[in-house]
């Protein structure tokens, strides 16, 4: 039993409700959010309306996940009138870039508190609590080491049971992309130490976690105090007993140094033949203009780097069209990119102007509708790459790691392929185990089939 179960007050002090936006960082974040609420004695309530804190861990990638956040602060607004006691808190990257602002559009909000200093929630909370008048509308965007450094048994996993966790082993990115926030909200890199993470692997191991994946906004440049980098870590984490399968996100294309891919070979087959690699364009000037630090050459080599080394290794990736001057030819690049790479997952994203960086001074935004049509053009492109490549797996037998039941249809089981592929089958299934499905389906997004008896 964990210490901090010992210490587990009583009552429930109230009932705490998160919403989460954004990447995979924030999600893990809110279950760091939601163990500290649960170290502090709350309870988790059945929605919003039940809550005594709200938190919204936000996202500012793009302009509309921003405008999410004020229409949900919007609808959230009536409960605060109907509880005044009801505290409500903006965490994550909104929280970061706007701080003060938040509370001049949305003045019922108590506080706001960036990505590096979830540790001081509990704080926070309790001079709320106490009525502290000059603990109204606190604004902590400071750094606080022990954010990320976060103890891992406080962290409230709830996807223990299908096998899986997040692991975060850097915070922050020290890239100036041209387009990109990140930089400003999480600020720049720290790592954490590799014998700490391989204590948390450890742990989740001994829980039951069969597969984990590390986390970074630039998680190919890890590097720890003692001069430990993620090929190091890879093959430690190979070692561990009860890890099957090991996944990292995201890489930067500059950064993939033949150390590295090297490692990934020697960590087969636990380190999945997957990868997220986003390129943004497939254009040498627009790559310039974003100021990526490759060139579409330099990209794809790493890409035959990858590909010798571990031979039927798929590849996710972002594109991001319709870049401040784009033009058709450009873009007309990045679609060659698409054919040239075969990306087995694709996000693509409009532009989306963002406060404070450099893209914001180059000239020729382009308007909203050829943003719009040359993102449909790429992703009816990518759409039929897909097909394609999901129709192959048509009549094999592949591996899953069952997430559970699935939430279309919940006669329905799904999980992943080592290659990501999501997968929908009839079961018997049983979450958080491998079992191998026989696959009779295919559409661009995903596979189906069933498991075979003797198969399970
Ligand atoms: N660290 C990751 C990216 C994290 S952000 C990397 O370097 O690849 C996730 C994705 O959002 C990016 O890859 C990019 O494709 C997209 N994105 C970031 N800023 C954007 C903007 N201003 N407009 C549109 N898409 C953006
Ligand atoms: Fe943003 Fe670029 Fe850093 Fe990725 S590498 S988080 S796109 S600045
Ligand atoms: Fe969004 Fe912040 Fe992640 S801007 S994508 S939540 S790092």
């Amino acid at each position: 039993m964990s210490e901090h179960a010992d210490r587990c007050p009583g009552p429930a002090r109230g009932r705490y409700h998160i919403e989460t936006w954004g990447c995979q960082m924030n999600v893990h974040d809110s279950e760091k959010l939601a163990g500290s609420l649960e170290r502090e004695g709350y309870v988790r309530a059945e929605g919003a309306g039940q809550a005594d804190v709200i938190l919204l861990n936000t996202c500012s990638i793009r302009e509309k996940a921003q405008e999410k956040v004020f229409d949900e602060l919007g609808r959230i607004k009536r409960l605060k009138r109907a509880n005044p006691e009801l505290m409500i808190g903006v965490c994550g990257c909104v929280a970061q870039q706007e701080g003060e602002r938040i509370f001049k559009r949305a003045p019922y909000v108590d506080f706001v508190m960036g990505p590096r200093a979830t540790a001081s929630l509990a704080p926070t909370l309790e001079r709320l609590r106490d009525g502290d008048p000059t603990a109204w509308h606190v604004v902590d965007t400071e750094y606080r080491r022990d954010s990320i450094l976060f103890p891992f048994d406080e962290i409230r996993r709830d996807g223990l049971g299908s096998g899986k966790a997040f692991v975060t082993i850097i915070e922050g990115c020290n890239h100036r992309c041209t387009y990109c926030i990140v930089p400003t909200t999480r600020g720049r890199e720290i790592c954490r130490d590799m014998d700490e993470v391989l204590d948390e692997v450890r742990g989740l191991a001994a829980a039951g976690v069969l597969e984990v994946e590390f986390l970074g906004q630039t998680v190919n440049a890890y590097r720890d105090g003692r001069g430990r980098t993620l090929g190091a870590l890879l093959q430690a984490t190979a070692r561990i007993d009860g890890i099957e399968r090991i996944r990292f996100t995201t890489s930067h294309p500059a950064q993939m140094t033949d150390g590295l891919l090297d490692a990934m070979a020697a960590a087969q087959p636990k380190l999945c033949p997957y990868l997220h690699l986003p390129a943004q364009s497939g254009s040498n000037s627009v790559l310039k203009r974003m100021r990526r630090g490759y060139d579409r050459a330099g990209y794809l080599s790493k890409i035959g780097g990858l590909r010798s080394r571990i031979p039927g290794i798929e590849l996710g990736g972002d594109m991001i069209v319709g870049f401040p001057g784009e033009t058709e030819e450009e873009f007309e690049k990045t679609l060659s990119l698409l054919d040239e790479v075969r990306y087995g997952t694709l996000y693509s994203f409009a532009y989306s102007p963002r406060p404070g960086t450099a893209a914001l001074g180059l000239p020729d935004e382009l308007p909203l509708e050829t943003k719009s049509e040359r993102l449909q053009r790429l992703q009816a492109r990518q759409k039929r790459i897909q097909e394609q490549a999901n129709e192959r797996w048509v009549g094999c037998e592949l591996e899953v790691l069952t997430e559970g039941p699935s939430k279309r249809d919940p006669e329905k089981w799904t999980g992943r392929t080592v290659h990501n592929r999501i997968v929908n089958f009839s079961g018997p299934g049983r979450a958080g185990r491998r079992q191998t499905v026989k696959i009779t389906e295919s559409t661009a997004f995903s596979l189906a089939g069933h498991i075979q008896p003797g198969l399970a």
